[in-house]
């Protein structure tokens, strides 16, 4: 059965767990975000990148969301090291990319630059704000940048979330096993709600397969804890999903909060993991008040299909209507917002601090219940509740 290609054509692979680093002395720390990247740049999913960027590549993604060669990429993929440590290094070397003492990579650098971090920001993000977690995360990385081909030398520990990690070598392997031609990408940092069920299961009803997809990297504080979000998932597919026709896999990546930008990223990262279509909704990947509702749809427009590669499929704010009796859309129902259930993360989450049962035509009560005991086990973690 034929797949879809990856982007950029061709499936990027550079594992090898036995390439020897031994000679090789000069090392750079990597932070979370890098040492996710690495791995998702080596396992495919950023195909066609083959490392950390240059600055040609930087500076065409910035400004044009395009890499320097044409194709579609829009949130820059950086190495970030301190100018000191800069100081030490010279374009043609080998180093080894560490973390906590460990070598989980190679990079080949090919170039050293010290990025304009305030155009980066206002470019891929929209504003300058160094409230906008994606932008604070950009201002407090170091200052120079090393681009370069990586190789991945060792896996990173799947501590967590083990029997839900797939390169997308794999998920492409799963999805032809099962048959599927068509299959549905769905990105989330959220539990799910009924909203989320109501677009992913409106999307099942055209496509064969849905891939849920939570990202489950680096989030903001505020943000439920991943652990609590997959129990929230499994959950729900255990009684109201139909198991032959969802795939549930976690994607280790960062969360950038860049909205339209990263809208774009997430759908050709799910190209790469084999789904043909994507599903973005309401201000995808977005922040606070940064982004128009309809942001992150309204950028696909500045591309071709074929670009892109990958079929979005848009989805309107959704919600309960109390006078439909089901989920809706301005789209769909006649009702004014008196009669929507509409509520924020936050405001679930204030509500739930409070002791308060969001209503079940927001949420299911199997998640409500999967809130409720993460929220207590933080608060005995922090000491809160005995
Ligand atoms: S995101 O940061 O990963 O986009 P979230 O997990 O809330 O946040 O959203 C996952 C996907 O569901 C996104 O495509 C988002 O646009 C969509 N979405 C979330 N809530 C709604 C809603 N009420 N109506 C329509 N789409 C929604």
């Amino acid at each position: 059965m034929s797949q879809i290609l990856p982007h950029g054509g061709t499936l990027i692979q550079l594992v090898d767990e036995t390439y020897d680093t031994f000679h090789i002395e000069k090392e750079v720390e990597l932070d979370s975000v890098a040492l996710s990247d690495l791995e998702l740049i080596a396992t495919g999913a950023y195909s066609p990148l083959t490392g950390f960027l240059t600055k040609k590549d930087y500076d065409a993604v910035v400004n044009h969301t395009r890499l320097a060669n044409g194709t579609v990429w829009s949130i820059p993929i950086t190495l970030a090291v301190t100018q000191e440590k800069a100081d030490e290094l010279r374009v043609g070397e080998h180093v080894r990319l560490i973390k906590d003492g460990i070598t989980y990579g190679v990079l080949q650098i090919e170039d050293i630059y010290t990025p304009d971090k305030l155009k980066e920001v206002h470019y891929v993000y929209g504003t300058r704000d160094e409230a906008h977690p994606g932008v604070k995360r950009v201002f407090n990385r170091p200052d120079v940048n090393l681009g370069g081909r990586i190789t991945l030398v060792k896996r990173v520990p799947k501590d967590q979330f083990a029997s839900y990690r797939f390169d997308p070598i794999e998920t492409r392997q799963k999805f032809a096993e099962l048959g599927w031609r068509t299959v549905v990408g769905f990105q989330t940092r959220n539990p799910v709600h009924r909203a989320h069920e109501y677009i992913q299961k409106t999307a099942l009803e055209t496509v064969d397969g849905l891939f849920l997809n939570p990202l489950v990297g680096e989030t903001k504080s505020d943000d439920i804890p991943a652990d609590v979000r997959m129990e929230s998932y499994e959950v729900l597919l255990q009684k109201y999903y139909p198991k032959s026709r969802v795939f549930l896999g976690v994607f280790p990546a960062a969360m950038r909060y860049a909205g339209p930008r990263e809208a774009i990223f997430h759908a050709l990262v799910r190209k790469n993991f084999g789904c043909t279509h994507f599903i973005v909704g309401r201000d995808h990947a977005g922040v606070g008040d940064y982004y128009g509702t309809y942001d992150a749809q309204k950028i696909f427009s500045n591309f071709t299909a074929e670009e892109i590669g990958i079929t979005t499929l848009f989805f309107e704010n959704s919600f309960y209507c109390n006078e439909c009796g089901a989920m809706a859309s301005a789209k769909t129902c006649p009702h004014g917002a008196e009669s929507h259930v509409i509520l924020s993360g936050t405001k679930v989450r204030e509500m739930l601090r409070n002791g308060e049962i969001p209503p079940s035509t927001f949420s299911r009560q199997e998640v409500i219940e999967v809130l409720i005991r993460g929220l207590r086990r933080e608060q005995v973690a922090a000491g809160g509740v005995q």
